[in-house]
């Protein structure tokens, strides 16, 4: 094996933080369990907040971010994985303070390690990734509280984002109707290769259901992907009985909200997190969004690109311009 393997590596010199691709010697790495060469992996708005330096993400620099990755076994301690295994890894400590997808190896646990589904290929599972994980957790709750297509309409948040363009493709996919709310000024990503019965601008999505402490009870469900003032439209504009899944703050990690949507409309707020979710759990997901529910036009939803040009990808998630899912392909 190479002595070295290539990797977008972020430093810090006086209180900066530059992200460069660079060959790192393997001693460097913190040896794991398992020894993994990465085909793919994808991009999160987590690891724009990691290369930028966010000690609420990464602690240690430097580091090689990448919260997901999608590859092979190249050794294993582990008599769970062999040699040549395909496998998938999202989540616990990968890209945070364990160096992750964004070098051509990573060393992990076997228990963060899920078998690669055979019906997903390794393209699919990270155009999927990090992001598609969480949309299929929040479309799964949203399920699991009795919400079904005919139920009404289904509110999502940062649609054209990764995990709000994953939950409007996978709930389309499966019958319900989404509004999708976005803040760019695309109808034909979010109904054509989304499949969005409709869109709403980001801005009069806040304007309209933010007025009074309640407003109109119009959708059966949300999954809010941004929090702020989004989220808090959602929670007063649901019907009875109502549900919306929480998994981001993009916008803001504070919502403005009396009890109201709760105590009189029988509203519930589920929080989802998609890290440390236990590993069978996280497998459940994986075989769902392998099969039934993985969207018709991912490959139209993703972008492929070269470690090189992942740096400029970073900054553009960072600003919240980013459109579908970003893949890291480690051949390019
Ligand atoms: N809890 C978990 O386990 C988990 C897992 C994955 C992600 N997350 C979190 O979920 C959020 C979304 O992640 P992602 O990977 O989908 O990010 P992303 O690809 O960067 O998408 C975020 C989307 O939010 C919208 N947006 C951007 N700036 C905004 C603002 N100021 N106000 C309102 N909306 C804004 C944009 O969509 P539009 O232009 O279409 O509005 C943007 O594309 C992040 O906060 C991330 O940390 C949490």
């Amino acid at each position: 094996m190479d002595k070295q393997f290539k990797a977008l590596m972020v430093r810090e010199k006086d209180g900066l933080f530059n992200a460069s691709v660079e060959q790192v010697p393997f001693a460097e790495m913190r040896q794991n369990e398992v020894l993994i060469k990465v085909n793919y992996s994808s991009v999160n708005y987590k690891d724009a907040l990691s290369a930028s330096g966010n000690r609420g993400v990464t602690r240690r620099f430097p580091h090689i971010p990448g919260i997901d990755a999608v590859g092979r076994v190249a050794s294993s301690a582990s008599d769970r994985f062999k040699e040549g295994d395909p496998v998938l890894i999202t989540g616990y400590d990968l890209g945070m303070n364990t160096w992750g997808g964004f070098g051509e190896y990573i060393s992990v646990p076997a228990a963060w390690i899920v078998p690669l589904p055979a019906s997903l290929s390794p393209f699919e599972a990270m155009s999927l990734g990090t992001a598609g994980l969480t949309a299929g957790l929040s479309v799964f709750n949203l399920i699991e509280a009795g919400i079904d297509k005919d139920s009404g309409q289904i509110a999502v948040s940062g649609a054209t984002g990764g995990v709000g363009s994953i939950a409007v493709a996978i709930l389309s996919k499966l019958g319900y109707e989404v509004v999708a709310i976005s803040g760019k000024n695309d109808e034909g990503f979010l109904t054509d290769i989304l499949g969005a019965a409709a869109s709403v601008p980001r801005e009069a999505f806040v304007e309209k259901y933010n007025a009074k402490a309640m407003s109109s009870a119009e959708f059966a469900a949300g999954i809010d992907t941004v929090g702020g003032d989004v989220l808090s439209g959602i929670l007063k504009s649901l019907k009875y009985n109502g549900v919306v899944t929480c998994c981001g703050n993009v916008a803001s990690a504070q919502i403005s909200t009396s009890i109201f949507p709760f105590i009189l409309r029988g509203v519930k707020l589920i929080g989802i997190d998609s890290v440390e979710q236990p590993i069978n759990f996280k497998e459940k997901i994986w075989n769902l969004l392998a099969d039934e529910w993985k969207p018709t036009r991912l490959k139209d939803m993703t972008k492929e690109i070269s470690l090189e040009q992942l740096a400029d990808v970073l900054k553009t998630i960072s600003e919240g311009k980013a459109k579908g899912r970003f893949v890291v392909n480690h051949r390019l």
